[in-house]
């Protein structure tokens, strides 16, 4: 599929279904690719990274510990899962070497990408996520075109 035919919007109705939909994305990602995720505490943004880790072939189980801001996976192309939930903002993100490691060969999926307004470039695939109901998710999807990277 290309992306441009990819839909702008998804609704989930389990966790299986958002690992599904991360699996797909992940298709779309190459090295240099960042995916932003925005959506509150609980919404699905580390199950939807786990269904990206699968789809980039990390056999690893992706965590979300609680004091770990970035943590690193083996797959095709290294992933780096990041969570900035606990960053007071860019200035911590920058003395974390964040902006070298997202500009380089990997792919970055960040949770609480709101929190580092300054860091990310406009070229980005961002998902915002919205929960709907007890099992349900609502994925709002864009800059899929331009996932491709910048490498
Ligand atoms: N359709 C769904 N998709 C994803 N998760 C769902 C769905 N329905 C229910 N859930 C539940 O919602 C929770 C999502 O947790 P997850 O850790 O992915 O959220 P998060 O956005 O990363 O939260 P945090 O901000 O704390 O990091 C899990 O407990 C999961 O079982
Ligand atoms: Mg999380």
């Amino acid at each position: 599929m290309a992306a441009a035919d990819f839909p702008a919007e998804f609704s989930s109705d389990s966790p299986e279904e958002t690992i599904a939909l991360g699996e797909r994305l992940a298709g779309f990602l190459r090295p240099g690719s960042i995916v932003a995720l925005r959506g509150g505490l609980g919404a699905g943004k580390t199950c939807l990274t786990k269904g990206i880790a699968r789809g980039l072939g990390v056999e690893e189980t992706l965590t979300s510990p609680t004091y770990t801001i970035v943590s690193e996976y083996r797959g095709r192309v290294p992933l780096y899962h990041i969570d900035a939930y606990r960053l007071e903002g860019d200035e911590d993100f920058e003395n974390l070497g964040g902006p070298e490691l997202i500009h380089g060969e990997g792919i970055s999926v960040i949770e609480w990408s709101e929190r580092l307004p300054h860091s990310l470039p406009r070229n980005l695939m961002s998902v915002e996520i919205t929960i709907t109901g007890d099992q349900r998710r609502l994925f709002k999807i864009s800059g899929m075109e331009q996932a491709g990277g910048n490498v």
